[in-house]
């Protein structure tokens, strides 16, 4: 990394810790009162940015239920639903205010099949499960085909996989994100010149073979920690240039 960084934005200097109460915002004054909750303080403006309007989200990772809480209450009328390999989280399931606990394996796809089909389609999938690439790597293969077009999809806590003890294969999810960026591009591997897509032009062409997710991955947003993946509204269609 350093080498590829360059000598002047590979210079050490020293990153220190702040005490410092952030901005109050309406989700931070939720989140200051909530207890049994697990979030890093900066992933607080990711989530006033990215969930309100949301009709149902789906949280992985449920734990002491603190953040179905604090999702409670900043979404009002969003439905949450909750999943945990833990049985203990079940507790945690309360119909009567639309907060839905269901109890089983990220990676078991019939499992995540039954919640997307009892629950879904989800606006807002947000992965703060096991936090293992391999974990968020496959719930996200097998979810966000199913994520309803125009949501968001956001895998928390990718710091974890730079420590070995969440390591349980040799690619990252930041790897895998750069598959994803990768397949976003896919039409630009598929097409050999710019003449290819250009408007009104007699070499343009009519299609090109792209996988599935080249036409749903409208954009893919990297926070510190936090990977974010807007599926499109529309399934995408080929780039168009013009030149004049
Ligand atoms: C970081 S905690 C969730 C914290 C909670 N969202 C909060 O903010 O307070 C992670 C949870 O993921 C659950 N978990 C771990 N592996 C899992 C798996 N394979 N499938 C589903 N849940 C899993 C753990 O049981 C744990 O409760």
């Amino acid at each position: 990394m350093l080498a590829a960084l360059g000598p002047e934005l590979a210079r050490p200097v020293n990153m220190r810790s702040d005490d410092s109460l952030p901005e109050e915002t309406v989700i931070g004054k939720i989140f200051e009162k909530s207890e049994h909750i697990h979030k890093l303080r900066h992933y607080l403006p990711i989530y006033e940015r990215f969930l309100p309007g949301a009709e149902r989200m789906l949280e992985i990772g449920v734990d002491r239920g603190g953040s179905l809480q604090m999702w409670r209450e900043f979404l009002p009328d969003t439905t949450i639903v909750g999943l945990d390999i833990n049985p203990n989280s079940a507790q945690f399931d309360d119909p009567d205010r639309r907060v839905h606990v269901r109890i089983g394996d990220q990676t078991d796809t019939s499992f995540l099949s039954g919640v997307v089909d009892e629950f879904g389609p989800f606006d807002v999938i947000l992965d703060d499960g096991g936090h293992t690439p391999n974990q968020m790597i496959s719930s996200f293969q097998f979810l966000f085909p199913r994520l309803k077009p125009g949501g968001v999809y956001l895998v928390e806590d990718v710091c974890a996989n730079y420590w070995m003890g969440y390591r349980d294969r040799p690619d990252s999810f930041i790897d895998f994100t750069k598959v994803l960026m990768d397949a976003m591009h896919a039409p630009y591997m598929a097409l050999r010149s710019p003449f290819d897509f250009m408007e009104g032009h007699p070499k343009r062409v009519d299609h090109v073979q792209v996988p599935f997710a080249a036409t749903i991955i409208d954009s893919i947003q990297v926070f510190d920690s936090v990977v974010v993946v807007h599926r499109s509204k529309e399934p995408k269609t080929l780039p168009r240039t013009v030149y004049r």
